[in-house]
């Protein structure tokens, strides 16, 4: 029901349910039976009493369907009377709109007449939906509404669906009781997008069934996440709910390349709301490897995750994060740790430079880009974020600092041969002196033994 024109088709098919066919026949039928109230005088439950005020086709409406002669005989006589059909849906309800209504198993069939008067549904009656009920009295068994012979956009599209296993059932799971149905615009429908993670929660956050289903327990997570906590404790309307990072209903796994979450479309997927970080991202070598193919180039789920996203400002978050860039770039994660930034990092400090204090976050360049803020030109600015009265002698400090690298830094690979060599060969002279030293001791006792010996003899 999103283009306008299906809007349209669908209305035509309700005015033409409820104008003439489907609907004059089964009013007719019902106001049939009533009018040929018989009271019986044999007490029964309640349900079935229903039936007898209301429908009398001799004793039990609903057992004795073969008796049909008289039904087909008003059936003809109230097609002549069009303007009683509209009674039909009160038909119905005065036998299901009495509270406490049970099927022959014990079920409720009581249905709220006031909720279903002021449903989406409410104008339409009950057989749009009941549309098999075309005899009086009505069979015990109706066949399963389908609510797709309306909306048929909808039905198609969970028809290939992650969900689709559950058939016509999903649509209720989704959209809760059928006979209250309201517009998805208003606060109490299950899919008002506050309610959302709710109603998918019922599934999705449920242990045993997530269990069941190998699926990940993401409810819990998203509800702490910024978005869960945004929408539920704040309100906020356009915060991302569940579906709009997997849409409706055509769900997909997030390992088909056309679902809104396979890896290559989740940067226009949290796009939609942060567009202006997407253009930064798209913009960066991250972005730029990823649409050219690259496998390894990360998106933002890999820095933020899906369901668990926080503050950046978080120290959880920058803590973790640094392993994530790391990650990847091990060389300059290894060389970043040797560091005082890291070190200080390590120690808890939150106010240190994180590799994207200089590398920036999105639009992450090499630094030969003339816009990367580690480029030559731009470290006295970038590094003078922090460091005040930065100058071009404090940023030649490498915050990568090599020193197994020749090229990288020739000064600091010789000092640091220097120091290894002076290092090496201190300890190399103390353990030859040690092992001459344990050699001269052994034969001195040696030799003072066999001394000792040849006194004795
Ligand atoms: C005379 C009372 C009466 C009227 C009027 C009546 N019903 Fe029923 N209906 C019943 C009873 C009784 C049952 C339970 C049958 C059973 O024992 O399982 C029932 C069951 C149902 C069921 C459930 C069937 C199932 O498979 O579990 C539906 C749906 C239903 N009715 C719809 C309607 C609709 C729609 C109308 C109006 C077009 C209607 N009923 C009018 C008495 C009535
Ligand atoms: C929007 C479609 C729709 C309309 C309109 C509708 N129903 Fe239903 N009804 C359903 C669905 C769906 C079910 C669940 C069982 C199934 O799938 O058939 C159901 C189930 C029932 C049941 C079985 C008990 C239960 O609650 O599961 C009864 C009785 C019933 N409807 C009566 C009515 C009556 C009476 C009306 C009119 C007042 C009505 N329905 C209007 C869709 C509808
Ligand atoms: C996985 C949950 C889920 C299932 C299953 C589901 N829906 Fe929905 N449906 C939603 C959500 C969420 C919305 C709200 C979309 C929005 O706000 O734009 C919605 C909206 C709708 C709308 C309003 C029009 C629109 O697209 O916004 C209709 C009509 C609808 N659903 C019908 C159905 C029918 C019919 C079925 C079964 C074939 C069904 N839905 C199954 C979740 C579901
Ligand atoms: C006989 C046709 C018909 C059937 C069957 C039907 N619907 Fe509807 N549905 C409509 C019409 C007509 C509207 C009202 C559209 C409007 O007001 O714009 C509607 C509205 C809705 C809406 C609200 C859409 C919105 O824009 O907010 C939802 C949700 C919905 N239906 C779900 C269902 C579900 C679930 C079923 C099955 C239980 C179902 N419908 C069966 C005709 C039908
Ligand atoms: C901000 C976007 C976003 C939001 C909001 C979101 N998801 Fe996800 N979801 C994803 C992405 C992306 C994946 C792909 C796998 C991954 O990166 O973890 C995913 C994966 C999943 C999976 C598959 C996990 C697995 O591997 O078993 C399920 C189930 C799921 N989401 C359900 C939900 C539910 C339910 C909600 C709402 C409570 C929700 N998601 C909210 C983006 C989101
Ligand atoms: C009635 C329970 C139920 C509800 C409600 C439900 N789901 Fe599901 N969902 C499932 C089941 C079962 C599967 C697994 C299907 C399969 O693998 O066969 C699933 C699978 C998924 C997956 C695919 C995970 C993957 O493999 O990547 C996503 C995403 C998902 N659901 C999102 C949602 C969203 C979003 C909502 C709410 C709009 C929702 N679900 C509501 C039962 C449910
Ligand atoms: C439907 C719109 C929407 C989508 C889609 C969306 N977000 Fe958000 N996001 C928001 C809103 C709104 C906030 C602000 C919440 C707040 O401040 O309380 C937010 C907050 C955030 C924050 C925290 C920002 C801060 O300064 O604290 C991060 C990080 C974030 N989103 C990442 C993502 C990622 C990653 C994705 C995709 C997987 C995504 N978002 C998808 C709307 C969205
Ligand atoms: C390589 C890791 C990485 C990738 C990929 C990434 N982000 Fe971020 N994001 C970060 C870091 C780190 C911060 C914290 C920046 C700061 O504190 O200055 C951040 C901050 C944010 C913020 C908060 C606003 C801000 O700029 O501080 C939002 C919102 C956000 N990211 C969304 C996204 C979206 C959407 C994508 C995908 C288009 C994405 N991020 C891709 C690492 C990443
Ligand atoms: C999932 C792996 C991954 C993660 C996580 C990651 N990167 Fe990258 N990064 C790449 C790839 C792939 C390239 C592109 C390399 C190329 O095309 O030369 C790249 C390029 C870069 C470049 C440009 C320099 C160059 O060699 O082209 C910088 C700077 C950079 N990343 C910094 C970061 C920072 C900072 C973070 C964390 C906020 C980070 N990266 C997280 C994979 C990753
Ligand atoms: C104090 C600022 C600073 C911090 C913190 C920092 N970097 Fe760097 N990074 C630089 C500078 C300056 C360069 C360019 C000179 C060089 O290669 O050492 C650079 C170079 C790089 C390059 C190579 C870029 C190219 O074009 O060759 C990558 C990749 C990189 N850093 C990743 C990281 C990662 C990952 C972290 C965090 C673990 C990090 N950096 C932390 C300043 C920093
Ligand atoms: C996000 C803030 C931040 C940025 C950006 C930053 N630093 Fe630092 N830096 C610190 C902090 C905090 C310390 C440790 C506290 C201190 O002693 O000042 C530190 C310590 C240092 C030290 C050792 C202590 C000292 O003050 O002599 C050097 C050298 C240094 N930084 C160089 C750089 C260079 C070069 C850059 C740019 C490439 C840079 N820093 C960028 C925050 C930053």
């Amino acid at each position: 029901m999103t283009s306008p024109d299906s809007r349209f088709e669908e209305q035509k098919t309700v005015a033409d349910l409820c104008g003439k066919q489907d609907y004059s026949n089964a009013g007719c039928k019902w106001n049939l039976g009533r009018s040929r109230t018989m009271l019986s005088s044999k007490p029964l439950n309640p349900a079935k009493e229903a039936i007898h005020r209301n429908c009398q086709s001799g004793e039990h409406g609903m057992v004795h369907r073969y008796r049909l002669l008289p039904v087909a005989v008003c059936t003809v006589l109230f097609l002549l009377v069009p303007g009683l059909l509209m009674g039909q849906q009160l038909d119905c309800l005065s036998c299901h709109g009495n509270p406490g209504m049970q099927d022959s198993a014990g079920h409720s069939i009581s249905i709220a007449a006031d909720a279903f008067h002021a449903s989406v549904h409410g104008a339409l009656g009950c057989t749009a939906c009941h549309s098999d009920i075309k005899t009086f009295p009505h069979p015990a068994k109706i066949a399963e509404v389908q609510c797709g012979t309306c909306h048929t956009q909808e039905a198609s599209g969970l028809a290939g669906s992650v969900h689709a296993r559950q058939g016509a059932k999903a649509c209720l799971q989704c959209h809760g009781n059928p006979h209250a149905i309201v517009k998805v615009t208003d606060r109490n429908s299950p899919v008002y997008p506050l309610n959302i993670p709710h109603t998918c929660g019922t599934c999705h956050g449920n242990a045993k069934f997530v269990k069941k289903h190998h699926l990940k327990n993401v409810y819990g997570e998203y509800e702490d996440s910024i978005h869960g906590a945004a929408l539920t404790n704040e309100g906020l309307l356009v915060a991302a709910n569940c579906s709009s990072c997997h849409g409706t209903h055509h769900i997909l796994p997030h390992t088909n390349p056309k679902s809104p979450t396979y890896r290559k479309n989740i940067p226009d997927t949290c796009g939609k709301c942060h567009e202006g970080i997407e253009a930064k991202y798209l913009a960066g070598m991250h972005g730029k490897a990823m649409l050219a193919g690259s496998k390894k180039a990360p998106v933002c789920t890999d820095c933020h995750t899906a369901h668990r996203i926080s503050e950046p400002a978080q120290t959880a978050f920058q803590e973790r994060t640094i392993g994530t860039c790391g990650g990847c770039h091990r060389e300059k994660y290894a060389t970043y740790r040797d560091t005082f930034h890291a070190q200080v990092s390590a120690l808890g400090y939150t106010e240190v430079a994180h590799c994207w204090d200089c590398h920036g976050a999105h639009e992450v360049l090499p630094a030969s880009d003339p816009l990367s803020p580690v480029n030559r030109a731009n470290l006295v600015k970038t590094c003078g974020k922090c460091h005040s009265g930065a100058n071009v002698k404090f940023v030649s400090y490498e915050p990568h600092a090599n020193a197994y690298d020749f090229h990288f830094n020739p000064a600091l690979y010789s000092i640091r041969l220097f120091m290894d060599l002076l290092l090496w060969s201190v300890l190399g002279f103390f353990a030859i002196h040690t092992v001459l030293w344990f050699t001269r001791l052994q034969c001195a006792r040696w030799k003072a033994r066999t001394a000792k010996g040849d006194e004795h003899e």
